[in-house]
């Protein structure tokens, strides 16, 4: 369902978004929500939000999600950066996924990465005590950004990926592995 908040200068009640109170985990950046699809389908005692800011991408999902009848699944056309930082309340989140961000990959672009000091301290703030983060990114130079600035951050400890099966991989995943690239992952655990 797309959700709209009631106020957007508010931090959101969740239990005014889902109707039960499960855990929340939010993929920043959901595009056309294979991953969040399967995600919300094989884990229904979670909640899940898929954000993007391209309204055409969450409506395609919003189609699988009623047809499929989830009730766990809320869809939010925002700015990722705005959400964290105005819309999630403290220590409420349980994972967040950011999976195949747009990578940037000019000098005088990386000001626009997703992945930066105070978008991770509105993660760590918004997480609660234990909670993750997984990241995913087909770019070489953009995963090491990514790890720089985890540990830069330095509220986070890395662990293993976990392996998930073939059916939650992303629309944009799909592509790389078909063309042979690579893919980068990281797991992080708020301290
Ligand atoms: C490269 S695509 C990856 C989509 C999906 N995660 C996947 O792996 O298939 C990046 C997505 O993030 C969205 N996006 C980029 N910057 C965003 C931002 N600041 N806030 C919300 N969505 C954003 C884009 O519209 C796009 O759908």
């Amino acid at each position: 369902m797309l959700y709209t908040p009631a106020n957007w200068f508010e931090p959101l009640d969740w239990r005014r978004v889902f109707a039960a109170e499960w855990p929340i985990e939010i993929d920043l950046g959901c595009g056309k929500g294979s991953f969040l699809f399967w995600a919300a389908r094989t884990q229904p005692q979670r909640n899940f939000v898929g954000v993007d800011r391209l309204l055409r991408r969450l409506r395609r999902v919003d189609r699988k999600a009623v047809r499929a009848g989830l009730q766990n699944l809320r869809l939010l056309r925002i700015e990722s950066t705005y959400l964290v930082s105005k819309l999630i309340p403290d220590h409420s989140v349980s994972t967040y996924h950011v999976l195949f961000p747009d990578p940037w990959p000019k000098r005088r672009h990386h000001g626009r990465r997703l992945i930066c000091a105070p978008f991770l301290a509105d993660v760590r703030r918004t997480l609660a005590v234990g909670g993750i983060v997984n990241c995913a990114t087909d770019h070489e130079e953009y995963f090491e950004w990514i790890q720089r600035e985890f540990q830069k951050d330095g509220g986070f400890v890395q662990s293993q990926p976990v392996t998930l099966p073939e059916e939650a991989s992303t629309d944009f995943e799909r592509k790389f592995v078909a063309a042979g690239k690579k893919v980068y992952r990281s797991r992080w655990q708020k301290r």
